[in-house]
Formats: C-alpha cells, structure tokens, sequence
C-alpha cells in the first residue's frame, strides 16, 4: 500500500420509498471511484447508508401503519441489497438510528450549543417536507410551490434553536476560491457562492408539536435535531467522532471525495462546512456534485409513474451481473452533467463497447491463437515491434488516472474504449488470419495476437473498477490467476501476459453476450 488514504462518502439515502435508479447511480460512482484508489494502493475507507429521521419518514410510517422505526427497518433492506445487486464494495453502512450516531449527534449538538454557536430564537417560515428544509419566498415558483419537489410548503412558526452559519460566511468563501478541487465540478460554484451573498443563520431543531421523530436536542425534551444536521454528521460519526473509539476518524478523516447529487450541493457546500468549521473539524477535499439522471428524457416522479429501479433492468435483460448497468451509467453523459436512461440507448451502447468492440477483439483474437497455436504464447511471439500499441496502452493508463485525479469517470472510460478502438484497427491493418496461411508469415501472425493479448490485459485492469466481472473473465482467459482486485496500478506495465498456454477452446466463451442476442435469449429460458 502507497501508505495514503482515501476516504469517499456517498449522500444518505432517506428510505420512505424504494432505492431507483438515481440513488444507485450516485452509488455505482462512488464505488468505481473507491475501487480506482484501492488500484493505486491506496487503503480505501468507502462509507455509504441511510437518512432515517425527519417530517418525511414519519408521515410515510404512519401512512403505512407502522412506527417509524419499523418502517425504516423493513424498507433500509432494498437500499442495503444494493451492495449484492450493483455489487458495491463498502465499508461501512451507517443508519441514523443507529444508537452511536444519535449519541455523538446529541455531542456535536452540545459542542456547538456550550461555544455559543447555538441560540434560541423564534421563527416564522415556510417548510417542504420533499426536501426537509425551510424555504424562501424567492425560491419558490409564481405558484408558491418548492419548484423541486412542486408541492405547496407548510407555513410554520415555531421556537426553535439556531445555528449562527453568518458567522463563518466568509470564511467559507474564502475557502471556496482558495482550493480550486473544492467543489467539482467547477461549473457548480458560482451558484454556491452566490448563495452565500445571502446566507442566514439557519434553524437546526423542530418542535416535537411539529416532527417528533428525530434525535432530541441535549437538555431539551421538546426539541429534536434539525434532521440535515443529524444527517450531515453521519460522515463522521460513522468513523467514530465523539465515541470512546475514534481511531478510524483520526486515520481517514478529512474525507477526500464526498459524492453527492447537486440538489443537496447548499447543504453540503454551505452547512456542513459551516458546521465543521464550528467544532474545528477539518475540511473535506471535494463535495463532488453529479448531475441528475432523467428517464426518457423526463424527470422521474411518481406523479408520472415512471421511476426506474436497477431490479427492472436487470431482470427485463435477464443480467446477472450489474456491469453492463454500471458501465451504461457511467458513460451515459459526462459524469456531472445530466445524463439519461432509455432502453434503446441502454441496449445500443452496451452492445457496441462491450460485445463488439471489445468482447469481440477478445473473442477472436483469442479464437485465432487457439486455432493457429494451441492457445499457447511463446516466447519468440513476445516483440516490440507494436510501438504504437505499446505507447498507447501506457498512454491510457496515464490518462485514466489523471481523469480520476479530479473524477471524470467518463472521460477515463472513453480513453480505454480509445484504446480498444485502436486494437481494432490493429487488427484490421494486419489481418492476422491472412498472416496465418502462410508458414513465412505465422510469427508475424502470434506476435499480433500477443500484442493484442497485451492490450487486453491492461483494458481489463483499466476497466474493472466500472465492470469487475468482465474484467476478471477477460483476465482469466489471459491465463492469468491473479484476482483482478489485487493487481495494482503501479505493476501494469507491457509484458503482463508470461509465455505459457493461456487458454483453451473450452474456456473460451464471449466475456459478454449481446443484449437481446439469440445466446442471451436462450440464457433466458
Ligand atoms: O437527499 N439522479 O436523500 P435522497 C441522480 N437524505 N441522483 C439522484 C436522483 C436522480 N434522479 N434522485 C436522487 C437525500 N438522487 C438526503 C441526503 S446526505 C447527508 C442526506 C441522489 O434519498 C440525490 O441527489 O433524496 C442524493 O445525492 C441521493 O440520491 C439521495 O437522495
Ligand atoms: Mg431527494
């Protein structure tokens, strides 16, 4: 390990309806990312779980005959399957029911409260239970209605207990303009920082009278925690800040990455470091804000009945890894900006990069070397003659990580499929098959097949943080034994492939099928 650590966090998701397409498309990120730095050496610490409190679950709980903790207990079980269905590799799932996160958030509550960064005041306001938040009339619509969520808030004038933000305003924007990384994409921070022209001090408690299902401030059997307040101190709490064992927090703690969707940009940008900067916390890296995914071209909602879940694609495509989802996801626009899910578009790009060009390129490349040389790579295939070949596969690598260094996962991507793109063309150009016929010509012929080989190894390496199952089959039909997992960044390099059999005619099998093929069809049945 490089000795370096990465700590990368994903929004909470609040658990009163089913995980879609939106929340696994902030998670499917966060772990291509977390598996991109553990390739480097980095020792990875990748945090995600659930927002539980707040005015919306309870509504939701008591709609549903239950109480708010049996209802956040039976639905958190679909958002914590995403791990087994989106196969996500984290470290931790933190619950804010969880009981040391409701103790350390009641600690922080105290902290801010005793250093007089917390008063008492009352207040009259308009509140959207959609985003758990007070609004201002400007921000509403001509109608009055939160233009997010297009429902009328409530009006409500309550006591409650504020957090004094005014006070670290500046110090905020002074933060922002001096860390260019601080917020990406960059194109996000003129909106923040013009927010914070007008930023007020901001209430960070309810009456119970109003919401009772929340942590209870310190000292005040009336009042619960404010729910963002509860919510934003899980990234945290969940490494142990304010418990007897705080170890993991002073070894990852400042986050590094920090992946959120930019509706919450305000809260993550704003209050939370307002927050930080109270209790003398250091600031995290990145608050990295991705775009919104839309379904045929529409905004989900309920109200239109199409909200899609990662379930209804897998099965409707009868997959049973998620890698043709994560990788459509990840390329589907350029991470940060908008993107879209349509069937078509779905089925034509996973089709076109991973079945034609690239599990294709394998298919017969490997198919040639079976039948021409046994499966075998020989020591006399091994040249350098493929200078550009060679140049670009470590030019790949070079820029892969370099899109990484500030999480352009798609422009990382592309540089791969660029690279499978000129193996093709390889291919093609030397027409192996035609180099075969002859006995003068066969070397020629294994040393293309090698150089491709050698391609495709470092496109598998390259590309397992976005589709670790293709990536470890192309592997495997490499002959290597290695998991894919553990082959580092720093050990990629020209002449992975060792002259031995690499494969035979039975282990050869398409890395991944065509959607809608007659194979995939008949995996159906
Ligand atoms: O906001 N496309 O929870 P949430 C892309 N609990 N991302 C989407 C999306 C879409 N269509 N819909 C939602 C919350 N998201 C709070 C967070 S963090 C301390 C508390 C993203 O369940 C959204 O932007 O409404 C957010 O980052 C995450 O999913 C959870 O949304
Ligand atoms: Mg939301």
């Amino acid at each position: 390990m490089s000795g370096k650590t990465f700590y990368i966090t994903t929004a909470i998701d609040y658990v009163n309806g089913k995980p879609h397409i939106g929340h696994v498309y902030e998670k499917i990120a966060s772990d291509v990312i977390a598996r991109h730095f553990k390739q480097r050496g980095d020792d990875v610490y990748f945090l995600t779980g659930s927002d539980e409190h707040g005015i919306k679950i309870q509504k939701t709980a008591q709609k549903n005959n239950m109480t708010p903790k049996e209802f956040c207990d039976s639905n958190v079980v679909d958002f914590q399957a995403l791990a087994q269905d989106l196969n996500l590799d984290y470290n931790k799932y933190i619950r804010t029911t969880d009981e040391y996160h409701e103790r350390a958030v009641q600690k922080i509550f105290q902290k801010l409260l005793e250093k007089g960064d917390i008063y008492k005041a009352s207040y009259t306001g308009l509140y959207c239970s959609g985003c758990e938040c007070f609004l201002a009339q400007k921000d509403l619509t001509e109608d009055g209605l939160c233009p997010d969520h297009m429902a009328k808030p409530q009006e409500v004038k309550e006591e409650n207990y504020f957090f004094r933000l005014s006070k670290y305003k500046q110090q905020i924007i002074d933060h922002i303009n001096a860390n260019p990384d601080f917020i990406l994409p960059s194109y996000r921070k003129n909106e923040i920082l013009n927010q914070l022209e007008n930023i007020q001090d901001i209430s960070v408690s309810r009456p119970k009278t109003s919401v009772s299902w929340g942590i209870e401030v310190p000292g005040d059997k009336d009042q619960v925690i404010y729910v963002w307040i509860d919510a934003l101190s899980n990234y945290i709490t969940a490494l142990g800040y304010e418990s007897e064992d705080d170890s993991l927090f002073k070894k990852y703690w400042p986050a590094n990455c920090q992946m959120i969707g930019k509706d919450i940009l305000k809260f993550h940008s704003i209050y939370w470091i307002g927050l930080l900067l109270a209790l003398g916390v250091e600031l995290p890296g990145t608050i990295f804000a991705h775009g919104w995914i839309t379904i045929d071209e529409k905004k989900m909602s309920k109200s239109l009945g199409n909200v899609i879940s990662h379930k209804s694609i897998l099965e409707q495509y009868h997959l049973d890894s998620p890698d043709a989802l994560r990788y459509f996801l990840m390329t589907t626009t350029s991470f940060g900006r908008d993107g879209n899910y349509s069937d078509e578009d779905f089925k034509s790009k996973v089709n076109a990069d991973l079945a034609n060009n690239t599990g294709n390129l394998l298919n017969r490349s490997l198919s040639m070397l079976i039948k021409y040389f046994d499966g075998e790579i020989k020591q006399e295939f091994v040249n350098d003659d493929a200078k550009e070949l060679v140049e670009a596969a470590l030019n790949a690598k070079k820029k892969v990580v370099e899109n990484f260094d500030s999480y352009m996962i798609t422009e990382a991507i592309e540089e791969v499929i660029s690279l499978v793109n000129l193996t093709n063309k390889y291919v093609n150009e030397t027409a192996p098959w035609s180099l075969a016929k002859d006995e003068n010509t066969l070397i020629d012929c294994a040393k293309v097949l090698y150089n491709v080989a050698e391609v495709m190894y470092h496109v598998a390496v390259l590309m397992y943080p976005v589709i670790p199952d293709i990536s470890q089959k192309i592997l495997s039909q490499l002959g290597e034994e290695k998991n894919i997992a553990d082959i580092k960044l720093d050990d990629l390099k020209w002449g992975m492939i060792q002259p031995k059999k690499i494969i035979d005619k039975a282990s050869l099998t398409p890395v991944f099928l065509r959607i809608d093929s007659e194979l995939a069809g008949d995996k159906k049945k």
